[in-house]
């Protein structure tokens, strides 16, 4: 593999830093790094998807300040932006394939969530804004030849548009309208298109978790959505978070780059791959019934390797590997029997108790708690938070 370009730490000491949805799996990430860099940011996000376990460890140690908000309300974006350097906007309504393909309505939420974040932005003259953008606004037409070996480069999406639901739909706008910034009002602002991020701390209506799922409660029949052929390119989070900040630094003209591996990985041998590591032998059935997206999605990356120096470190193998020792170590396999359909379509479920007995109102991070086995605070679980 090729060795990827660092961020530079003079860069970010002291920066001030707003992370929109840094309590996510990406999020999170992504905050710890700049912290690590020096940065002084502040975390805002309402916990919807996200969860304050997340941030625990950076919060314990007063290295961020945090505060939970919804951003949808014009008050509190304007109070989260103030004194401002750099924001990078990563909060956004979404989940996996089942999330986005079934809550069209809600997804059309993110045009109003990020339209006001963007307009407050300038309002209150952050310099920079960087965009948690997805490989959703590549037109679906060019994706549904399971045998091509295309590549989607960034000049792919135009007229005619064919962004993936109301999800992609909104990225796209979010992407045109930072660029219409950046034209008309001089604003500093860059686009990031991820691809199937994954990694420590994912959650389960995304599919390499929901396979790690299965797996750990041991499916069998082991569910698989779609016929399995499907081709995915899974970038693991370390290589996002780093292509985020290097985007930061070297983008400042609204462009677009895509942040995903070329790696062609079809879901039934990322699901073999998962039943290996967790010494699980099912039989696999195929829910043709179920979302399963695009048939064949991988990025090319490379503007992001000419633009930002950015090449993924990260294989999918070793990926998965990692990822599934931070998992198997953070669910209790019983508890999460009794969830996983919800767990699999919907967003900031955690709860273990059936859904009829559900507390209407329970904290998101007691509701966290309960899925985890408290063997998961040992410090080698800590190490991989
Ligand atoms: N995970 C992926 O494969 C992937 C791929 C492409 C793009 N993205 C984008 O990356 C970002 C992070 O995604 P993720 O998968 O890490 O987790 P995620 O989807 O859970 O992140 C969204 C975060 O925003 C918060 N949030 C939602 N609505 C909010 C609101 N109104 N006010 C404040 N906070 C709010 C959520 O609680 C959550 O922490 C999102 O913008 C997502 O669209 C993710």
């Amino acid at each position: 593999m090729e060795p990827t370009t660092l961020p530079d730490r003079t860069a970010w000491e002291g920066r001030p830093v707003l992370v929109t949805g840094g309590a996510s799996l990406i999020g999170s990430h992504l905050t710890a790094a700049l912290v690590d860099l020096g940065a002084d940011v502040t975390v805002v996000d309402d916990l919807s998807s996200g969860s304050r376990e997340n941030i625990k460890h950076l919060l314990k140690a007063g290295r961020i300040s945090f505060y939970e908000a919804d951003l949808r309300d014009a008050r509190e974006t304007r109070r989260a932006m103030e004194g401002v350097d750099t924001l990078f906007h990563l909060a956004a309504i979404h989940g996996g394939r089942g999330y986005v393909d079934l809550h069209q309505t809600a997804c059309a939420e993110n045009l109003y969530l990020d339209g006001l974040v963007f307009r407050t932005a300038r309002d209150t003259k952050v310099r920079q804004v960087v965009f948690a953008s997805s490989g959703c606004v590549y037109p679906l037409y060019r994706q549904r030849d399971p045998s091509s070996d295309l590549l989607l480069t960034e000049d792919l999406v135009g007229p005619p548009y064919e962004a993936d639901g109301m999800y992609g739909n909104a990225k796209l706008m979010g992407e045109l309208t930072l660029r219409s910034l950046h034209e008309e009002h001089g604003m500093d602002t860059a686009s990031c298109r991820y691809f199937t991020v994954y990694g420590p701390r994912g959650i389960e209506n995304h599919a390499v978790i929901a396979m790690m799922a299965r797996a750990l409660v041991r499916q069998d029949p082991f569910v698989i959505w779609g016929d399995g052929t499907q081709v995915r390119n899974w970038t693991h989070v370390s290589d996002i978070v780093n292509g985020t900040i290097m985007a930061a630094e070297r983008i400042h003209d609204g462009t677009a780059v895509n942040l995903g591996t070329q790696e062609r990985i079809q879901v039934v041998e990322a699901a073999r791959l998962i039943c290996d590591l967790a010494g699980h032998d099912p039989t696999f059935v195929f829910r043709t019934d179920m979302p399963v997206g695009p048939v064949n999605r991988i990025a090319s990356f490379e503007r992001a390797s000419h633009l930002l120096g950015w090449r993924p470190q990260v294989s999918f193998a070793e990926g998965v590997r990692d990822t599934f020792a931070w998992y198997r170590n953070h669910r209790d396999p019983q508890r999460l029997a009794g969830v996983l359909d919800r767990l699999l379509t919907e967003r900031g479920v955690h709860s273990v108790a059936p859904v009829d007995a559900a507390p209407a109102a329970r904290p998101r991070s007691e509701e966290l708690e309960a899925v985890m086995p408290t063997a998961e605070r040992s410090p080698a679980a800590a190490a991989l938070r």
